[in-house]
């Protein structure tokens, strides 16, 4: 997304990517956009498929007790949604637009390395094709997720890492099953959190809270499936559908910041700065504000050779990542066991799910937050 929005502004760029197309073009992650995303997307004319394929939501429901309530997002949030896109079409479209454009991606490069942060003209080193290469730029973006190397190249003295490691996982499948619900479905249990979420007509994404050590080999589809239906039953004759699971796998979940995220000519964006619990579905969007916001500190470097927006870039990023970490951290609390609670705590999220559910108050600092501030 940085280098198509550089290329808009008529700066060039090259993208080194450790993995294969095939790959992250295959890869589930994430689906769901906010408005802000999509807006982005669109406005920069990769939006065409996602027009014609996203499934926009304008609610999602909240399950305890056996009873669902549905948040209103789009009535709480002037008129904003989310919609339904898996991220794999996302790398997809860019991807085109860069090739079409005569952007150069190397695919498949290994032994990455950035040097010279601090100079005018940091360096790139890295392996492609069996061929060294060093490239001499004017900025590196370290949008190398979180086990990229770019962090890491920030010395240790310079960055403050806050980080919250939490004593549960989420196992995801999906399943070629038309999904059982037209709006997602957070669902808090006894047995632990539960979601439902879908990528397309056809197929389903859903989730269970498990232990963090588990092992997605102790996880036969029979054993998903009766599980699922515990933890999303409930009272209104609402029953779940079953298919064929394709994917299943299981991942951590933790909140981590890195700050600052900047380190003299290295800007660092998306999960290499930061990551959040899934429950907020925010992880994707972040993102994406991130690199919006470093194509027009960029662009406005190249444009006059002001340095305000770049200087700034890491305190405006950051305005917002704590405001989703905060949003995220709370979602992830109010909807998952926590082994170690007790009753009293257990009384504390029942009374919060129910202030949330019946409050407009509550329910629309869920909702403004779900679908994305605007521009903070
Ligand atoms: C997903 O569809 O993968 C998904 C949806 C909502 C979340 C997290 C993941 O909060």
């Amino acid at each position: 997304m940085l280098s198509h929005l550089l290329h808009l502004h008529g700066i060039d760029s090259v993208v080194i990517e450790k993995r294969s197309r095939d790959y992250v073009e295959k890869r589930v992650r994430a689906g769901v956009l906010e408005q802000g995303t999509v807006d982005l997307l669109c406005e920069s004319g990769v939006g065409d498929r996602l027009r014609a394929e996203g499934l926009v939501h304008h609610g999602i429901e909240l399950l305890f007790d056996g009873r669902a309530h549905r948040i209103p997002m789009s009535d709480l949030a002037g008129g904003r949604a989310i919609t339904i896109y898996g991220q794999q079409k996302v790398v997809h479209d860019l991807t085109e637009a860069r090739l079409a454009a005569g952007g150069r991606l190397y695919l498949e490069a290994g032994e990455v390395a950035a040097n010279g942060l601090d100079s005018g003209a940091p360096r790139i080193r890295f392996t492609h094709q069996e061929q060294q290469t060093e490239l001499t730029c004017d900025f590196i973006a370290g949008c190398d997720g979180f086990h990229g190397v770019c962090r890491d190249a920030i010395p240790s003295g310079v960055r403050t890492v806050f980080e919250r490691e939490y004593p549960f996982a989420w196992l995801g499948i999906l399943a070629e099953v038309p999904p059982s619900t037209e709006e997602l479905i957070y669902a808090h249990h006894d047995r632990g959190f539960a979601l439902h979420s879908l990528r397309s007509p056809e197929i389903s994404r859903l989730y269970l809270q498990v232990d963090p050590d588990d092992d997605i080999v102790n996880w036969p589809d029979e054993r998903i499936w009766a599980e699922l239906h515990t933890r999303l039953a409930r009272r209104d004759g609402w029953s779940l559908k079953e298919g064929p699971i394709i994917e299943k796998g299981i991942s951590p979940m933790r909140s981590f910041v890195c700050e600052p995220m900047q380190f003299g000519r290295m800007f660092l964006a998306g999960d290499a700065a930061h990551i959040v619990p899934p429950t907020g579905a925010k992880g994707l969007n972040l993102a994406m504000h991130d690199v919006r916001v470093l194509a027009d500190a960029l662009a406005e470097w190249y444009r006059s050779g002001s340095e305000t927006l770049l200087t700034g870039y890491s305190a405006t990023c950051l305005r917002r990542v704590w405001r989703v970490q905060q949003f995220s951290w709370w979602m992830t609390s109010m909807l998952h066991r926590f082994p170690a609670s007790g009753a009293f705590d257990e009384r504390l999220q029942r009374s919060q799910l129910e202030y949330v559910c019946s409050s407009t108050a509550a329910a629309t600092t869920l909702a403004e937050n779900y679908v994305g501030l605007t521009r903070a």
